[in-house]
């Protein structure tokens, strides 16, 4: 079995590849002591008084103190974003507004890194994604959503083109600034204005968004961008002058959110959790999969909704994949999230941490098998070693519950059906990915597998034109390529 051990700050591999630490700089960032609600162009202190503290979940430090909004900031966000939207945002040309949102994307990109830094400190993930994957995207959302703003016409030809008004936008912690651009993007093109809340752990890009929205011109009171947590979630969407809700975040608060607009003109999108099914038929290309299922699981500490959380191997090819992906597994750098050699990071919090926790507990007590990369953990900080377990049943709750963590179940199976009812046996519909050499083994798993995304011979791969969403308990609405502008319009 091959190890991974930490020694003088080295990370050496048994394989005799030694990689000295690498850590990303934090010089860009500029991060305030404390920082107040976005509110009609200003910051404001906020009216309950209130602030709370986010840390860097690597080193438990503190980073900034955030303001928490209670009820009469939300009202006033709101407030902000009626009178922007009834005399200003909704009246002007769709190509004016596309200046806008132009400006913002390259805004984006001139601080990019910045951006990456303080989402990594902030949230845990390792810098190289953050980086390369997180940012990018954010700044190719406002790009995409730009375009079409003064061409809203030609995506839905002979249709009324009609915005909905205010937009109440609730998002996770695990995409921070990526998720406030897919909401906001195409909120501004189609002509919304918008109130966005981000997760009480990452508020930081979001309130860094909000400096590049002023710096914009952007007429005030189009977005506002308010803190806090659950309480102030829920203030947004039972606030009466609100016409629509985008929310992405677990099931369970989905739940309380489509019975909170139950009977409400509000239109709403949820996007929430997943259990995608990775399935390697034995004609795949072999290392490609392992490569892709590693990734598949693994990116962004499996805080992922449509993390591949479940390997189905098809049974003749289950010995090899099983050792490489071990191989594999164990070669994987955990730790320091700055560092750009690391693969994984932190834990977005200690709650998320000890909710992974249990349900490692949960499979050693059911008695699965459990095969862990060995590496030495930092002292300090949330984090969990990488971890794959064999032996699982259909009806394990490791294989059924989203754990939102690096935990993979393993199972096998023998044939395409066999395979398709057990990956569509979950309450969820979120994802799913298919590995073959056969076009025609694709075609008949697209079609039968309830899951709103598909990758196949490949996984996580993101794009602003292509849409995303999903089936069942997974949320419904879609967000992203033209889908996504018809979520903001009547
Ligand atoms: P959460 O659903 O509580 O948090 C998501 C957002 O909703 C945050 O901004 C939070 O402040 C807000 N919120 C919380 N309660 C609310 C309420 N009653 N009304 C309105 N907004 C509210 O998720 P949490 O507790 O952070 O994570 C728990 C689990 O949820 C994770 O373990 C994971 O399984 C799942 N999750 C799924 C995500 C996804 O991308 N689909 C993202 C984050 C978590
Ligand atoms: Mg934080």
């Amino acid at each position: 079995m091959s190890k991974a051990v930490k020694k003088n700050n080295t990370v050496k591999l048994d394989f005799n590849i030694e990689y000295a630490p690498a850590p990303e700089s934090k010089a860009s960032a500029k991060i305030q002591p404390s920082y107040d609600l976005f509110i009609n162009g200003k910051f404001e202190k906020p009216a309950s008084k209130k602030y709370f503290d986010t840390i860097n979940p690597a080193t438990e430090e503190k980073l900034s103190s955030i303001a928490e909004a209670n009820a009469t900031d939300v009202n006033k966000a709101v407030k902000a974003a009626r009178n922007a939207y009834d005399n200003t945002w909704s009246k002007m040309p769709a190509k004016e507004r596309a200046k806008y949102i132009y400006r913002i994307a390259r805004m984006i990109q001139e601080r990019a890194r910045e951006f990456a830094v303080i989402e990594t400190l902030d949230g845990g993930k390792p810098i190289r994604e953050s980086r390369d994957i997180d940012i990018p995207l954010v700044a190719n959302h406002f790009f995409y959503y730009a375009g079409w703003t003064d061409k809203l016409a030609y995506a839905f030809p002979n249709k009324k083109i009609q915005s909905l008004g205010v937009a109440g936008q609730i998002i996770p912690w695990n995409f921070p600034l990526l998720m406030a651009a897919w909401k906001i993007a195409p909120a501004l093109a189609t002509g919304n204005t918008v109130v966005l809340k981000p997760a009480e752990t990452t508020s930081l890009t979001a309130l860094k968004l909000a400096e590049i929205i002023q710096e914009s011109d952007l007429p005030p009171g189009v977005v506002n961008i308010i803190t806090g947590a659950g309480a102030t979630g829920a203030a947004i969407v039972n606030h009466p002058d609100i016409n629509k809700i985008a929310f992405t975040g677990s099931t369970d608060v989905g739940k309380i959110i489509q019975r909170a607009v139950a009977g409400t003109n509000k239109k709403v999108t949820l996007e929430l959790g997943g259990k995608a099914a990775n399935i390697i038929f034995d004609d795949a290309p072999i290392d490609q999969a392992v490569e892709g299922v590693i990734n598949g699981i693994f990116f962004n500490q499996g805080h992922v909704c449509c993390a591949g959380s479940r390997l189905f191997v098809q049974e003749s090819v289950y010995d090899i994949i099983l050792k490489k992906l071990k191989d594999r597994l164990s070669t994987l750098i955990v730790g320091n999230p700055m560092d750009k050699n690391t693969d994984i990071g932190a834990i977005n919090s200690k709650q998320q941490m000890d909710n992974i926790h249990k349900y490692l507990r949960i499979g050693e007590k059911e008695g699965l098998e459990m095969y862990q990369n060995n590496c030495v953990l930092p002292k300090k900080g949330f984090f969990i070693r990488p971890t794959l377990f064999t032996n699982v049943a259909q009806s394990s709750r490791l294989a059924q519950e989203e754990i939102f963590g690096p935990v993979l179940t393993i199972q096998t199976f023998r044939t395409d059906d066999e395979v398709i009812e057990k990956a569509n046996n979950t309450p969820f519909g979120l994802s799913a990915g298919v590995w073959t050499d056969k076009g025609s083994k694709i075609f008949n798993l697209t079609t039968k597998l309830r899951a709103g995304v598909i990758w196949a011979n490949t996984y996580n791969k993101f794009d602003p034109t292509s849409p995303f969403g999903g089936y069942k308990e997974s949320g419904y609405g879609r967000e992203g390529g033209l889908h996504g502008l018809g979520a903001y319009l009547k």
